[in-house]
């Protein structure tokens, strides 16, 4: 059954101009098309609505049955499938920076004369034997250029905080006194570098390429426990680090070079599963196996034809997640917590909010919310600054929080008990679109009337 489908798949042209036949005569006088040609490949054809359309599941499948997988299997695929006079060799996506993840215009000079080809001519898919191969070199091409964006933004977000003085602005205004940071931020980078945190649900195609990323990973391979020693190696480089530098500034300075050096180790990782060494049988002798191999579900429906996340977008997006960590560590490490004070309180006309600033809070949270250090269960008077930090209102001014969304985030943690790990399995799966995981703020909130 598979034999026959892959025939109907492949156009073919048959009886084919002898050498000695005029020009005019050169035209194949029979033609088999597939009974889901492709019919058009221009930049803004190659979709996955379209790979659906043209059936490219199929010619994929036809394929791997035909020549198995291999190491660097897009490399394989290209080698084989660009045109016979001029095969494209070095193409390579192996590693970040690769010159020759792009195919040069080789134009297939059968082309011309094969009806698979008709309507076809100047685009991407003449450069190989059938158009379909057109749809999944683009497949993979998009797949690494996705990743290479990750790869570059994670250091462009991290030169950005590093170069705007974040973290000693948020270490200066949040801290009342130097203290050392806790073991508790560093299983939180931890999670970070294990989860590529900095992705968010506000821009689409950055939620949801890593999304489809974690989706094949983990639908084939436990692969994230092979980080574990990296993640290890990092916690250990952090305790070193705690104990020659008592600054919470030179630390989390540190711990964010760590996180780009983990993050893109990590992303090199899943580079390696698609261009690297073989992970599926060489040859399939089951072909219903064969929608099983990473081969087939790195490509599957064209998954990664629509929407490549950009450099830039990615850049903006993991910065500010990157900053919510900043700010969740710092309140974690000096202790904060938030008291939401619902008495009402008597503003002066025309200034709304105005006594609960005066008493250094946040409008927020159906309340004033004050933010101290270890304010609950305190005995004192929890609207005396002592417990607070030098400019808690940097928060807003500096650091751009949303501060009702930051309590709502650590109330709905833990039912505002706090302590809880932040849960990046839920806020990476397809659904999720949320801006911020569930325990990205972890502080303990308490709602009393003072
Ligand atoms: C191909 O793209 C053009 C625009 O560039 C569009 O007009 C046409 O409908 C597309 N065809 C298909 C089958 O997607």
């Amino acid at each position: 059954m598979l034999s026959s489908m892959l025939f109907a798949l492949i156009g073919v042209c048959l009886a084919s101009a002898t050498p000695l036949e005029t020009s005019q005569s050169l035209k194949p006088r029979f033609c088999i098309k597939s009974e889901t040609p492709v019919t058009a490949c221009g930049v803004n054809n190659l979709t996955t609505e379209n790979w659906n359309k043209f059936n490219i599941d199929t010619a994929l499948i036809g394929f791997i049955n035909t020549f198995g997988t291999s190491d660097n299997f897009p490399k394989f695929l290209v080698a084989q499938n660009t045109p016979t006079e001029n095969p494209f060799t070095t193409f390579d996506c192996s590693k970040f920076g690769s010159t020759t993840c792009s195919i040069p215009a080789l134009s297939n000079p059968d082309a011309a004369s094969n009806c698979v080809f008709d309507g076809l001519s100047g685009t991407f898919c003449v450069d190989f034997i059938t158009p379909e191969d057109g749809f999944i070199v683009q497949n993979y091409i998009n797949l690494y250029q996705g990743l290479q964006n990750h790869y570059d933004a994670t250091q462009d977000a991290a030169n950005a905080i590093t170069s705007s003085g974040f973290i000693k602005t948020m270490v200066e205004a949040l801290a009342p006194q130097k203290t050392p940071i806790s073991v508790g931020v560093f299983n939180l980078i931890a999670d970070l570098v294990t989860d590529i945190l900095p992705i968010g649900g506000e821009i689409k195609a950055a939620a949801t390429f890593m999304k489809k990323i974690r989706l094949i990973i983990k639908a084939t391979k436990s692969d994230l426990k092979d980080d574990s020693n990296d993640i290890i190696s990092i916690i250990q480089n952090n305790a070193a680090i705690d104990k020659e530098v008592s600054a919470d500034e030179a630390q989390l300075t540190q711990q964010l070079a760590n996180m780009v050096t983990g993050t893109q180790s990590r992303l090199q990782k899943i580079l390696d599963m698609i261009f690297g060494a073989n992970q599926d049988p060489q040859l399939i002798s089951d072909p219903t196996q064969i929608q099983n191999t990473y081969a087939f579900q790195n490509a599957q429906h064209g998954v990664f034809l629509d929407d490549v996340p950009q450099r830039a977008d990615l850049a903006a997006q993991m910065q500010k997640q990157l900053q919510n960590w900043i700010v969740s560590s710092v309140l974690q490490a000096m202790s904060y917590d938030v008291t939401i004070d619902t008495t009402e309180l008597a503003d002066a006309p025309g200034e709304p909010g105005g006594v609960c600033k005066a008493e250094n809070g946040f409008s927020a949270g159906g309340g004033c919310a004050l933010f101290r250090i270890n304010g609950i269960g305190s005995s004192g008077n929890i609207i005396d600054t002592k417990q607070q930090g030098n400019n808690i209102f940097a928060l807003q001014t500096t650091a751009g929080m949303d501060i009702g969304v930051m309590i709502a985030n650590a109330q709905a943690c833990n039912s505002g008990n706090g302590g809880a790990a932040t849960d990046f399995d839920d806020f990476l799966s397809m659904d999720n679109t949320n801006a911020l995981p569930n325990c990205m703020f972890n502080f303990k909130v308490k709602v009393t009337q003072l």
